[in-house]
């Protein structure tokens, strides 16, 4: 298995690219189910999830086939079954089970099973499906759905937003019989890419960035060129990098209105942030200000950007406050940042943290995505050599780490 070295106390310079969005791909892979045509979509990252998805459409007799940075995919669907194999690799596999039912009116996908960071259970996805009809009963690890008429728009109003179970409702409701309408949806910048993927298919999408969205199915949806936005996970992430070196890096196709709560905090945290043709740049010549968060829906501060953050404030002057709306066992990292001098107690679903001066290296363990760039965060500001084991979590999401970090200065090596 993979490690990462890293020695730190580089302040890191330079240009990063940003990639096309992980969240945003996934979604729009399965789109591929939705129609006979070819699907091309554009700015794909080469992540190990889209390998996954890729893997999973491919049962479903959709190929997926590189183009350079494209993938073009295309075929008819002759399984309608996403294996317990597959999806207990990536939970975002039970993104097939709209499209799939929506198309040929039945699905067998495995259920996701809890992951590092909650029990993330499905049950939005399966009540929206039913609603428009669906019969679904649960056996053997298996969601068995079908609906042999088809399916029929609805009335759904989500007791709490879902970013995928926006996404699988969205998906079935376009080729649905009727009008859905969908309450208190997700208003992610992926959920805006998807929906204006599926109207270049054909669909009839309106509320577009509202947490409203209303959809007129429509018979067949067709083939379509979509380029997929960049990734503000990613972006957010190596703007700590910048931040927590002392660095200044240009982050190249960043948008910086996809990180509205993000860079607000960021500012408050003394970062300098300026928007340029193209993207942004973040630097920091003074010290850093504890500053607290809170985790919720876009546009609040997003949950996948919470751990890095965490590891900014662990070398912030004074205390702050990290708290997690959205999983209740996202603080893994807490302990291996502990591990490398920090000093953060959680409480609850809060976690206090009191800045250090400084961070040492030390081996630490990655526990999942975006806990795993956190160490590659802590390890890039501490003194010393760390090394990240479990680097497989990190290759599921973020594209060329070490090529992008070393670029700009970072000592980092992976050790095989
Ligand atoms: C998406 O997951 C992202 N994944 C996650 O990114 C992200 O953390 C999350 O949205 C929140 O922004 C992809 O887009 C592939 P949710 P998703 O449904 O769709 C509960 C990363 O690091 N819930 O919005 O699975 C759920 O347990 C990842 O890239 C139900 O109770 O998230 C959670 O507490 C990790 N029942 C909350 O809602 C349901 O039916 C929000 O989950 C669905 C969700």
């Amino acid at each position: 298995m993979d490690s990462i070295r890293i020695t730190g106390g580089v302040p890191l310079t330079g240009t990063i690219s940003i990639s096309g969005a992980k969240n945003a791909a996934l979604p729009l892979m399965t789109c591929g189910l939705l129609t006979d045509d070819r699907l091309i979509l554009g700015n794909v990252a080469k992540l190990a999830d889209l390998a996954t998805m890729a893997d999973l459409l491919g049962q479903h007799g959709i190929a997926v086939e590189p183009e350079g940075r494209s993938l073009s995919l295309g075929g008819r669907i002759t399984n309608a079954e996403a294996p317990y194999d597959i999806v207990r690799k990536m939970r975002a596999s039970v993104l097939v089970l709209g499209p799939l039912l929506a198309r040929i009116g039945e699905a067998r996908v495995s259920l996701p099973g809890g992951c590092a960071i909650g029990t993330r259970p499905v049950d939005l996805h399966l009540k929206g499906l039913e609603a428009m009809g669906a019969k679904i009963n649960l056996d053997a690890g298996y969601i068995n759905a079908s609906a042999p008429q088809g399916l029929k728009g609805a009335d759904i109003v989500f007791p709490f937003v879902s970013v995928g179970a926006t996404e699988n409702i969205l998906m079935a409701a376009s080729l649905a019989d009727g009008v859905t309408t969908l309450k208190n949806a997700a208003r992610e910048p992926e959920i805006t890419d998807l929906v204006t993927c599926l109207i270049a298919m054909g669909a009839k999408i309106e509320g577009i960035g509202t947490d409203t969205l209303t959809i007129e199915g429509v018979k067949s949806l067709h083939g379509a060129s979509h380029a997929i936005l960049p990734d503000r996970i990613e972006t957010g992430t190596y703007a700590c990098a910048a931040a927590i070196t002392g660095g200044d890096l240009f982050l190249e196709n960043a948008r910086a209105a996809d990180l509205g709560a993000v860079l607000s905090a960021m500012r408050e945290a003394g970062i300098v942030i300026t928007e340029e043709a193209n993207g942004f740049r973040v630097s920091r010549a003074n010290g850093l200000h504890g500053v607290d968060v809170m985790t919720e829906p876009f546009p609040g501060f997003p949950t996948d950007m919470q751990a890095q953050f965490m590891a900014l404030m662990a070398v912030a002057e004074g205390a702050s406050m990290v708290t997690e709306t959205i999983f209740e066992n996202r603080f893994m990292h807490v302990p291996e940042l502990n591990r490398m001098g920090a000093r953060i107690n959680v409480h609850g679903s809060s976690a206090i943290i009191r800045g250090v001066k400084a961070l040492s290296g030390a081996p630490v363990m990655a526990t999942d995505l975006r806990a795993s760039f956190t160490l590659v965060l802590a390890a890039l500001a501490a003194a010393g050599e760390t090394t990240i084991s479990r680097v497989y979590h990190l290759d599921r999401g973020y594209e060329a780490v070490e090529q992008k970090l070393a670029g700009c200065g970072a000592r980092i090596e992976r050790v095989s």
